[in-house]
């Protein structure tokens, strides 16, 4: 979320004092590790194949690789610049093949740089990872605010990154402390591909902030709204795990207006950590999150879901919705009165690669 002004934003505030975030040590080995088992290199997911389509596929011709590693038996030594190596108005599927290592640099993948893929050799071992915070100056010597703390950002579209994980070192923020929103991730690209990826920060981990995005097997690990934004996203099997220690969140979605496709859809995906927790806030009037097959560890506060701040009556207008959800938390997840358990025909927009138009970007197996 935004940079939060306490005095209009109640319980934004009552978090932000009652929250006690313990520091946690890196679940990401930053050193290589021995047992690092190369992988085979991927195409994007989109290839020219899907031209038996009615929506005949106009994408990237070619395939070229490149090579990083921080010891330097790659091409380049850091990410940035492999990504600098790709020319502006790109047109062929670019593989940057990330070796076991941790990359300390902030990367933008800049918007004129499409079809490129981050491959790392396992998100336990290839770890991209900074430091920024929002009340920290950023080059024009205001502050950064959220959107740019982020250590990864990407404007581009088509980008797709597998096996590798994504990090903001900051400190967790303790009580009373403003400012210390540190994104680990930013996407603002549409037809994005995430699989098998890990996201770890503590405050507003992922900025899943626009563009349509699908989320495979991933591991996001954060305290409050550690997956925010306004993108129309599928979380597909993918494991959020909270550290927060007096509340959290996991999902605030930014959708604005009515006639907006955007939202977060959850389709078979776990709750672990620690709570209590909201599974979702309303960041936005008309925001839009749905939990369906999902498990829920016993960590979900009593109402489940958030309107925010009580004011704007987004309790009216939101679309919060659980659809088939187990574990010891779901109960509470069905939450306050204005959560729906929904039925299928409710449901199945958000159940399928179609919410995200996925037919025509996502290889079936890649959903
Ligand atoms: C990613 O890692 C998984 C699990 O280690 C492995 O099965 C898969 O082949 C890898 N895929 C790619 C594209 O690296
Ligand atoms: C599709 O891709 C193949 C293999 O990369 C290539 O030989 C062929 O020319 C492409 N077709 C079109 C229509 O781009
Ligand atoms: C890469 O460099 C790091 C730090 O310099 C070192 O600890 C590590 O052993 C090196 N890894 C390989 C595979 O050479
Ligand atoms: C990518 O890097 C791995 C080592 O991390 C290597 O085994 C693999 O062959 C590389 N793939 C390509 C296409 O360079
Ligand atoms: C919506 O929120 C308002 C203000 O907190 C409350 O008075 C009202 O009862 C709520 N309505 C629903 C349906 O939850």
């Amino acid at each position: 979320m935004p940079i939060v002004m306490p005095s209009s934003l109640s319980l934004s505030s009552l978090i932000l004092i009652s929250v006690l975030l313990l520091f946690h040590a890196g679940r990401v080995r930053c050193t290589p590790s021995d047992d690092n088992t190369p992988s085979s290199p991927p195409l994007v997911s989109s290839t020219n194949s899907s031209s038996k389509h009615r929506h005949r596929w106009v994408g990237p011709i070619g395939y070229r690789v490149i090579t990083v590693d921080v010891n330097g038996t790659g091409q380049f030594r850091s990410v940035q610049a492999a990504v600098d190596a790709v020319p502006d108005n790109n047109r062929m599927n670019v593989v940057i093949n990330i070796s076991a290592g941790c990359y300390v640099e902030k990367v933008v993948v800049p918007a004129t740089k499409s079809y490129i893929t981050f491959q790392g050799a396992g998100r336990d071992v290839t770890v991209i990872e900074w430091h920024d915070r929002a009340s920290d100056p950023g080059p024009n010597g205001q502050q950064l605010r959220t959107y740019r703390t982020a250590s990864v950002t990407v404007f581009a579209n088509y980008f797709s990154a597998r096996n590798i994980s994504f990090k903001n070192t900051a400190p967790a923020p303790m009580p009373g402390m403003e400012g210390w929103q540190a994104a680990a991730f930013r996407i603002s690209g549409d037809k994005a591909y995430f699989s098998g990826c890990g996201f770890y920060g503590a405050q507003d981990t992922l900025c899943d902030d626009a563009g349509r995005h699908y989320f495979k097997d991933c591991y996001i690990e954060g305290s409050i709204d550690f997956i925010f934004g306004n993108g129309r996203s599928m979380y597909k099997d993918c494991v959020m795990h909270s550290i927060a220690t007096k509340f959290g969140s996991i999902a605030a979605h930014k959708r604005k207006y009515v006639d907006e496709k955007t939202g977060f859809a959850f389709v078979g995906c776990q709750v672990t950590g620690t709570g209590p927790l909201y599974v979702g806030r309303a960041l936005g009037q008309y925001s839009r999150i749905v939990y369906a097959y999902t498990y829920f560890d016993d960590i979900v506060t009593q109402e489940g879901w958030d309107d925010w701040n009580h004011v704007d009556k987004k309790n009216k207008t939101v679309f919060f919705g659980v659809y088939k959800c187990r574990g010891p938390g779901a109960a509470a997840a069905r939450g306050v009165s204005f959560a729906r358990e929904l039925d299928f025909e409710s449901a199945h927009p958000f159940l399928v690669k179609s919410f995200v138009n996925g037919r025509h970007w996502i290889a079936p197996s890649d959903a």
